[in-house]
């Protein structure tokens, strides 16, 4: 029995259903598992010498329905049906499960072209290992790395001054959350013949699909919503074009920063409850943002849920009314370290650990933690003050999360 065209499903189903499930034709006497089993082999046998060499070149095209496997690192099942699932949630043609999210951003720089003499223009506030990553990796082998704020009314205009071939930002900016206008970028970076490449982790799939807003690569770190439960880390990235697709996934094999068959599964079954999770994510990070607003002890909330938000009403239109994400930050009063440190180790509910994205809540402290790395007198341009706390509300009951927040606030 064939079972309808997925493609047709909305987001939701999608992600609950995954990829096709195999169901034999005429009817399996043993039965098929509604779930996919984890396969750990590393080398897949074939019926004989002529359908093993077909099934080299099936494993390199990644095309569905003819896709073959013969060696673990250049694709297994459960990576393959991840990726199939990302794939249509996100709108590509294709996509590659990494090891982590940062393997995922080395192989979508690499595969956007960037190489000896190239240039990439970056947002200024990237996630501190994507800037280490440009630094340390890709300045010395001779790229130019230029950064600039590209969350600005102006960042047509910069790309088009500067002429890069590669642009990268992300979605939703850590800690301070601010909003990147997708249309704007992909349309300048189209014109100047730049290849553009966007971080979504913090948004995930449900919130915002950038290829629809003419991005070429969709990058996240899946280690963190779409997980969702602490217990994995991976990357993944998604390309709009099929020469892009072919590129990365030559790339990922020759990196062999390929994701592991139980990774894979686990992430996938993590997508089942995406949908549910990041409803209740925005719902409650817009209840907590609202408290702090009005707390004597807080300076600024950084959250574009607030109508005060400088860009309420780009993010809005990007990713819906009440969909902000599950991601703010605020500044205490009195901009200190110690008093940070005293809010943290009062929190009860809030983990101190330095993730998002888990179903779970979680602080952080950028200075100490995210941008740690990065010169003062950056963070301080950047806007990130001493008394900034990062949040990452979770899916428990929105009033004890906010019980939590106003007893370690007392004071
Ligand atoms: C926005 C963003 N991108 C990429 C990464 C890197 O992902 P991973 O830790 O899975 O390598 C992180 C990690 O925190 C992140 O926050």
């Amino acid at each position: 029995m064939k079972r309808p065209n997925n493609r047709n499903w909305t987001l939701e189903t999608l992600l609950v259903h995954g990829h096709e499930r195999e169901r034999e034709e005429g009817g399996s006497r043993k039965g098929v598992p509604t779930v996919q089993p984890i396969y750990t082999s590393t080398t897949y046998l074939h019926y004989n010498a002529e359908t093993l060499d077909q099934a080299f070149d099936d494993s390199m095209s990644g095309e569905e329905g003819k896709m073959a496997f013969v060696y673990a690192r250049q694709g297994n099942p459960n990576a393959y049906a991840l990726e199939t699932v990302l794939a249509q949630a996100e709108g590509g043609v294709g996509a590659i499960a990494f090891g982590s999210g940062m393997a995922a951003i080395h192989a979508a720089l690499l595969t956007a072209g960037l190489v000896a003499g190239s240039k990439i223009l970056a947002a200024k506030d990237l996630y501190g290992a994507t800037t280490s990553l440009l630094r340390q990796a890709f300045v010395p082998l001779g790229v130019e790395v230029v950064t600039h704020d590209l969350y600005g009314p102006n960042a047509d205009d910069i790309i088009r001054a500067e002429q890069p071939d590669v642009v990268y930002v992300e979605t939703l900016s850590n800690p301070l959350v601010k909003v990147i206008d997708l249309d704007v970028i992909s349309a300048a970076a189209r014109e100047v013949g730049a290849v553009s490449v966007v971080d979504s982790t913090f948004t995930t799939p449900f919130l915002v699909r950038p290829i629809e807003h003419g991005f070429d690569l969709v990058v996240h770190s899946a280690t963190k919503y779409l997980g969702g439960h602490g217990d994995s880390t991976a990357g993944v990235v998604i390309s709009a074009k099929r020469s892009l697709q072919d590129q990365l996934r030559n790339y990922a094999i020759i990196l062999g920063a390929m994701l592991s068959p139980f990774e894979s599964h686990l992430i996938k079954r993590g997508l089942q409850t995406l949908a549910l999770r990041m409803e209740r994510h925005c719902g409650n990070a817009l209840k907590v943002a609202q408290f702090l607003r009005e707390h004597e002890a807080v300076a600024k909330v950084h959250y574009p849920g607030l109508p005060d938000h400088p860009q309420h009403e780009l993010a809005t239109t990007l990713l819906g009314e009440g969909r902000y994400g599950g991601l703010l930050s605020f500044e205490l009063k009195g901009q200190s370290r110690e008093a940070v440190f005293r809010f943290m180790d009062r929190l009860r509910l809030f983990l101190p650990a330095t993730t998002l994205g888990d179903a779970w809540s979680l602080v952080s402290y950028p200075t100490m933690s995210s941008h740690r790395n990065l010169p003062e007198a950056e963070r301080r341009a950047i806007g990130i003050t001493e008394g900034c706390v990062r949040l990452s509300v979770g899916i428990e009951d929105v009033g004890d999360i906010i019980g939590d927040l106003e007893r370690a606030l007392e004071g």
